[in-house]
């Protein structure tokens, strides 16, 4: 199984950017710990990052037809990016939308996902955990298992 982990614009700034709202981990760090989470799980995790969203939508398009689901932060994107929201509607495969911060608690702009509409489901505000709840959501599905 493998699931694609991509970020977007500016967060590889993370660690060093506003950790008032994004924490203080790196993106390396968030990727270290999903890589581990995955390998626990038998996943496959495939890390990108880019702030160019030509790049993530080449991404998407060269390493879905090998993967099992996306885990995506979008940035900025996520606000108004609606050809990255094409790319992933055309992968066919389910998406995870991941925010560190809560979008529904800051300026009204980031309360609105062109990206969600098309996703499984979003998880906003919940810091880096919020990536390893979506990792454990999608992988517990793909593979069907029963949390009871
Ligand atoms: C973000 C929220 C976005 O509004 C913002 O542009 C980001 C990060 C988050 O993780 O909270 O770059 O996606």
């Amino acid at each position: 199984m493998k699931v694609l982990v991509i970020n977007g614009p500016n967060l590889n700034l993370l660690g060093k950017r506003n950790k008032a709202i994004y924490g203080d981990k790196s993106l390396a760090e968030i990727e270290t710990i999903l890589k581990n989470h995955g390998q626990s799980l038998g996943a496959d995790i495939v890390s990108f990052q880019s702030n160019s969203e030509g790049s993530l939508i080449d991404f998407i398009q060269t390493h879905s037809p090998t993967a099992d689901g996306i885990i995506i932060n979008p940035g900025a994107l996520t606000h108004y990016g609606l050809a990255l929201r094409d790319a992933l509607a055309d992968c066919s495969l389910p998406v995870i939308e991941v925010h560190l911060s809560n979008i529904y608690a800051r300026e009204d702009w980031r309360a609105s996902s062109v990206i969600a509409p098309i996703a499984r489901g979003q998880i906003s505000g919940l810091g880096w955990r919020g990536y390893v709840a979506a990792l454990h959501t999608m992988i517990g599905e793909l593979k069907g298992e029963d949390w009871e």
